[in-house]
């Protein structure tokens, strides 16, 4: 076996790994989502209609860089994205185009993924670029998404999935795993917030219920009722004063409250109005 031989058949058996792991992961589903990876001037790329768990070497198609088959059947009818990738950034060996469910949902929902929220991502993944939709497997959908690749390393297909690129197939593969990272920590977070709202509104019955009422309707009053504004607090300074002031715009700019446990309440209970 020569040298090419064996790079070749390294090409293929890391591709197939890919898929499978792919498809454990539940990253694709069905005949969903495909992979490619460069070998010199060509690459192995899935064949249409694969399903990723149950890849062979016969799933494999090789194409030159113009698209033209070199060896097997029928390409991934995505073959246009990935060689536009190859095409675009010389260094890359590897892409990944899978359906993750909470990257999808963003894509649906026309929402970029959040790379900021955490370090990791942010550090290895980087920015993730949103393209605008265009039926799968068509030109267009080539053109699109490699028109709002700038430096990114993956990109969002609007209504559609995801896709990555890496300098090796594990760098595109992470790059995968955390497109899903970002999405989980902000479902997360909006679970807890969801269960914080829950717990606030069960403080504001309670307090509403309460002696303090009276004066969180006088100010809701005095505000001209509109409680959609962010307020701010000030203390008085070891007393057991305060003021709730009002932002500009609203009818009142201050209310002198009893103690500071009454001014907790009332910016408490604005907090809650506002959110
Ligand atoms: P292929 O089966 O042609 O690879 O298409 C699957 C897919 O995910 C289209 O975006």
């Amino acid at each position: 076996m020569d040298k090419s031989e064996r790079s070749e058949n390294l090409v293929k058996s890391e591709l197939l790994r890919a898929c499978k792991l792919l498809y454990r992961q539940k990253l694709v589903y069905a005949t969903a989502g495909n992979v490619s990876h460069r070998c010199g001037d060509s690459i192995f790329i899935t064949a249409t209609g694969t399903s990723l768990g149950y890849v062979t070497p016969d799933s494999l198609v090789r194409l030159d860089m113009d698209g033209n088959v070199l060896e097997g059947g029928r390409p991934s009818s995505e073959y246009r994205m990935h060689l536009a990738i190859y095409n675009k950034f010389p260094k890359i060996k590897a892409v990944v185009h899978t359906h993750p469910t909470a990257a999808t949902t963003l894509a649906c929902l026309q929402t970029p993924i959040k790379t900021t929220l955490l370090a990791e991502a942010e550090l290895f993944l980087g920015e993730v670029a949103c393209a605008p939709y265009a039926d799968p497997g068509t030109a267009e959908l080539a053109e699109k998404m490699i028109y709002y690749v700038h430096g990114s390393n993956a990109c969002l297909l609007e209504s559609h999935g995801l896709v990555t690129w890496g300098a090796t197939m594990k760098e595109a593969l992470y790059r995968t795993e955390l497109g899903r990272l970002p999405e989980r920590a902000h479902g997360e977070r909006e679970r807890l917030r969801a269960d914080s709202h829950a717990q606030n509104r069960q403080h504001r019955e309670e307090y509403l219920s309460g002696d303090h009422a009276h004066r969180v309707r006088y100010l809701a009053f005095r505000s001209g009722g509109d409680h959609r504004r962010r307020v701010g607090l000030r203390a008085g300074a070891g007393t057991a004063q305060g003021v709730v002031l009002l932002p500009e715009g609203l009818k009142v700019r201050g209310l002198v409250v009893e103690d500071l446990h009454d001014l907790l309440a009332v910016h408490h209970l604005l907090n809650i109005a506002v959110q």
